[in-house]
């Protein structure tokens, strides 16, 4: 993809996620150009403005409500439209509307961008990731799921508070889906390259493996259950996706995309492995070690999000 004059970000839905996307994207200066495109034109518009009345706090981003014609010379396209979780419900709930709704807004793209990088946020974030590749004919590395980004951050942040340690120095993933059957990898998972058993004993701090993932799977219920919505996790979440592609900065992150055969029962899924990111999208995608456990986990992920697929799909 080569390099515009401009570094231009569209983010089709203006609701409370693709809202705060536009505004971290913004104060983070991570393009000069955002454009905000939704069905519902005037909530796009006062999103785009409520944000631009702080431009002069910060650097000059021009932050604009536009339509799908901005889609052709933009550098990375952001699908947050969708309806959200309520309190009780999963995000696989949510799959039959939200992926007619990104199947519509993907044809709408293809119109007029000739290659482009979409990064998928509605959720449930896997599925629309495979309706997202399956209806534009995209390379699966062009076509990436927020997948267990923001899983992962929470994982760390709980991690961190148990701990008492400054979180970048834990290094430790939640894999699969982003949803339920998600697998927390802590056979490799260290802290400032002690091994996390190891670190812990030496402080002291008792870790209940088990509460912490499932805190952690449940973050983004807690979250709702308090105040009705998550945004700013997956709005951080989806910047730090973007800083690495933008930058083309070649770090790891856990994302998702749909797999290619030589990942045999996992191929097919969109399910989050360890991706290195850079200007094209995914330039590869790991196979971190798992202990037969996590391997399990895995498997479970991927026949689950294969299952649902084959409906939700269909
Ligand atoms: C959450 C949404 C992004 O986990 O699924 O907050």
């Amino acid at each position: 993809m080569k390099k515009s004059h401009k570094d231009k970000i569209v983010v089709v839905g203006a609701g409370n996620v693709g809202e705060a996307i536009a505004y971290t994207l913004m104060v983070r200066v991570q393009a000069n150009d955002i454009v905000l495109v939704d069905v519902n034109e005037d909530r796009a518009k006062g999103a785009a403005l409520d944000i631009a009345h702080g431009t002069s706090f910060f650097k000059q981003v021009w932050v604009r409500q536009g339509g799908y014609e901005e889609c052709a010379d933009a550098q990375m396209i952001i699908i947050t439209a969708g309806i959200a979780r309520k309190p009780g419900q999963t995000r696989l709930d949510l799959a039959k509307t939200n992926v007619s709704i990104v199947k519509s807004i993907t044809e709408n793209i293809m119109k007029y961008a000739k290659n482009p990088l979409i990064l998928v946020v509605s959720n449930p974030a896997d599925i629309t990731t495979m309706a997202v590749q399956q209806v534009s004919g995209l390379p699966a590395e062009r076509v990436i799921g927020s997948g267990t980004s923001l899983d992962t951050a929470r994982f760390r942040y709980i991690l961190s508070e148990k701990l008492h340690v400054n979180i970048e120095d834990i290094n430790a993933y939640i894999l699969g889906e982003h949803g339920d059957s998600q697998v927390p990898i802590y056979s490799s998972a260290n802290v400032g390259g002690f091994p996390l058993e190891e670190y812990a004993g030496q402080v002291g701090a008792q870790l209940d493996k088990k509460a912490i993932a499932e805190r952690t799977k449940n973050g983004g219920a807690e979250v709702i259950k308090l105040k009705g919505a998550t945004f700013y996790g997956i709005a951080m979440a989806v910047s730090n996706i973007v800083e690495t592609i933008m930058k083309d900065d070649n770090a790891l992150l856990p994302v998702a995309h749909v797999l290619d055969e030589s990942f045999g029962e996992w191929a097919g899924v969109a399910i989050s492995l360890p991706c290195r990111l850079g200007w094209e999208g995914i330039v590869q995608t790991h196979r971190i070690p798992m202990d037969e456990n996590e391997k399990k986990l895995m498997d479970h992920s991927a026949e689950l999000l294969k299952e649902f697929a084959k409906q939700a799909l269909a």
